[in-house]
């Protein structure tokens, strides 16, 4: 939401990232940085690699829901480049293409329950979350902590893994409600790489405006893990303001959001 609001109202802190190992953890320092108050609750996620941007919304619907009055400041920040760049190694083509996606970036936003409406501005409800592990999709993307830093393994299968299980996520997520139609809701989907858009974009018959928040950041930023996803939303949410929409989603109501990483690990949220 836009929220409006001073930051002592914040109940709870959500830090998630796949960079470094530190005690006190980055959400401390950030605590000390935004002079949040010393007994907010903290909590950090790591590793979730490119999922991460899903798995912060599972995570927050059932801290907020289950958390009378909870404001929780959620923030995914990734430095790829100082945990994975290394010089070319011939050896290892799938460092060389990690390099070429990765990038760095942070995002952060405020989830609770029960809005004030007189006080802050709603802009994208979560209404289900589901994680799942891609069949057949062993060993295809992973990482490894090394000495000469993380190791990435990323196979050329990934576009088609995903595309080909993409449907099936699809129905399970949106079944509750009646909808089928995937041109008629709004699309943020982890961009993992050009090559992963075009082959969902093919596959389910999506028209080309379906995925151009997605197509934008990661033009614009790279795949910045996490992160990204929080950028599309913040994408869309300003275009819509922009061409005066009647929702924040494009003028749509309802919306699919895809974190894709590591696992193969979808995270599907329902907006
Ligand atoms: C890297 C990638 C974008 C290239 O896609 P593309 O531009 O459509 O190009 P292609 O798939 O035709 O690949 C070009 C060549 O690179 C090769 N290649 C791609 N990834 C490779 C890898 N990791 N190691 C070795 N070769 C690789 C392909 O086999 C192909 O070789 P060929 O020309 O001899 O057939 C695509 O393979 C991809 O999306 N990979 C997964 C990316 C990913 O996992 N991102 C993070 C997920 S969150």
């Amino acid at each position: 939401m836009e929220w409006g609001q001073p930051k002592s109202k914040i109940t709870l802190l959500l830090f998630a990232t796949s960079c470094g190992v530190d005690m006190p953890a980055a959400d401390y320092q950030l605590t000390k940085l935004l002079g949040l108050r010393p007994s907010i609750k903290r909590f950090v996620m790591y590793q979730h690699g490119c999922y991460g941007g899903g798995s912060v919304h599972r995570m927050v619907k059932d801290l907020v829901e289950n958390n009378k009055g909870a404001r929780v400041l959620v923030v995914c920040s990734e430095l790829s480049s100082v945990v994975s760049f290394h010089g070319p190694d011939e050896t290892n083509i799938d460092n060389l293409v990690a390099q070429a996606l990765f990038s760095d970036g942070a995002a952060a936003m405020i989830v609770g329950s029960d809005p004030l409406l007189d006080v802050g501005k709603l802009l994208f409800e979560i209404i289900s979350a589901s994680q799942t592990i891609v069949p057949e999709s062993e060993s295809v993307l992973d990482g490894h902590l090394r000495e000469a830093g993380l190791i990435f393994h990323i196979n050329d299968k990934i576009p088609k893994l995903v595309s080909k299980n993409i449907g099936t996520m699809l129905k399970e997520a949106f079944q509750p409600f009646d909808i089928m139609d995937w041109n008629s809701i709004f699309w943020v989907v982890h961009p993992g790489s050009p090559a992963i858009l075009n082959e969902v974009e093919e596959k389910l018959a999506l028209r080309p405006d379906k995925l151009r928040a997605s197509r934008r950041v990661l033009n614009e930023y790279g795949n910045m893990w996490g992160a990204t996803v929080l950028f599309i939303l913040n994408k869309m949410q300003r275009s819509s303001d922009t061409f005066c929409l009647e929702t924040t989603r494009e003028g749509l109501e309802w919306s699919v959001l895809f974190g894709i990483g590591p696992g193969l690990t979808v995270e599907t949220v329902v907006l």
